[in-house]
């Protein structure tokens, strides 16, 4: 399928979405969202692909919020519509995803941009990168899940600085905070994110997403996160998975997952 503001790469079992719009520092507009959600969905048909990195084109943003230019003369109704369609499309969609989705964040990562690194599994970020919720700068606040994803990250009293001052902070002081698991330099980020994504592969996919879902639970107020992991690991009990895994390390040899 073919993007115009996005470009997907596979490469064997690790796919890169880079987000494709550098002129407007990659600001998520409405197309830009439709796009990331059906290569997401296309990704999660595909066997194959077993980790996603997502990124930003060139070297001075990840994503700079939502394109404000789209959405400067809506009204109430109109922006609750704008919120609740981007989280289902893509912030929620991303989060309950089976396949692990890495946010590469390699620049700017401001209000949507931030909030979209947030719904990925984890975070790494290059030592250029600017992180922040800028939204009350503009008479708003984050509307695609970054008042509920930031404090479970960097803790409430953290989540409310960050929100009221818009201060944006640098990758050093989201790795102190909690908000991304390392900051590396440029130059190394992707290699940095491929090395992750190859021992990520080296796992059973399907006991990563039961994983995904167990995790996910315990964030969830209307499920027992304890009755999903028992669940969830009683499921992985009838997969082809743990026969392989459990059989490999009785024999003394690595696994073989399919
Ligand atoms: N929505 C729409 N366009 C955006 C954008 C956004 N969120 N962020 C950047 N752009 C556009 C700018 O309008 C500019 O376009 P133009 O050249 O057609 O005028 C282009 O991207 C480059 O941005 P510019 O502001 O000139 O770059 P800069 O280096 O001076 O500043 C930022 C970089 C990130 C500090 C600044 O662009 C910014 O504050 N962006 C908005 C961040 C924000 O509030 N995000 C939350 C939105 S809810």
């Amino acid at each position: 399928m073919s993007y115009n503001n996005i470009i997907v790469d596979i490469d064997d079992y690790l796919e890169f979405i880079t987000i494709d719009r550098p002129k407007k520092l990659n600001a998520l507009n409405k197309e830009t969202i439709a796009e990331l959600h059906n290569a997401f969905r296309d990704l999660e048909e595909n066997e194959n692909v077993k980790v996603i990195v997502i990124t930003g084109s060139e070297d001075k943003a990840f994503v700079a919020g939502a394109d404000i230019s789209e959405f400067s003369h809506f009204d109430g109704e109109k922006g609750s519509q704008l919120s609740r369609e981007g989280q289902e499309l893509l912030f929620d969609y991303i989060e309950n995803l089976s396949i692990p989705v890495i946010a590469a964040i390699n620049g700017f990562a401001l209000g949507g941009g931030l909030e979209l690194a947030m719904a990925c599994h984890f975070r790494v970020a290059s030592t250029n990168a600017k992180m922040g919720l800028p939204e009350v700068t503009l008479g708003l606040i984050p509307g695609y899940g970054g008042t509920q994803r930031l404090p479970l990250l960097v803790g409430k009293g953290k989540a409310m600085e960050m929100i009221m001052t818009a201060n944006m902070i640098t990758a050093e002081e989201a790795q102190r905070y909690g908000l991304v698991n390392y900051a590396i330099d440029q130059n190394e980020l992707i290699p940095f994110c491929e090395e992750l994504a190859f021992k990520i592969s080296n796992n059973s996919s399907t006991a990563i997403a039961a994983a995904i879902r167990s995790i996910n639970a315990s964030y969830n107020n209307q499920v027992n996160g304890f009755d999903t992991e028992i669940s969830e690991f009683g499921k992985c009990f009838e997969t082809d998975d743990f026969v392989e895994g459990t059989t490999a390390f009785l024999e003394k040899r690595k696994p073989n997952f399919e």
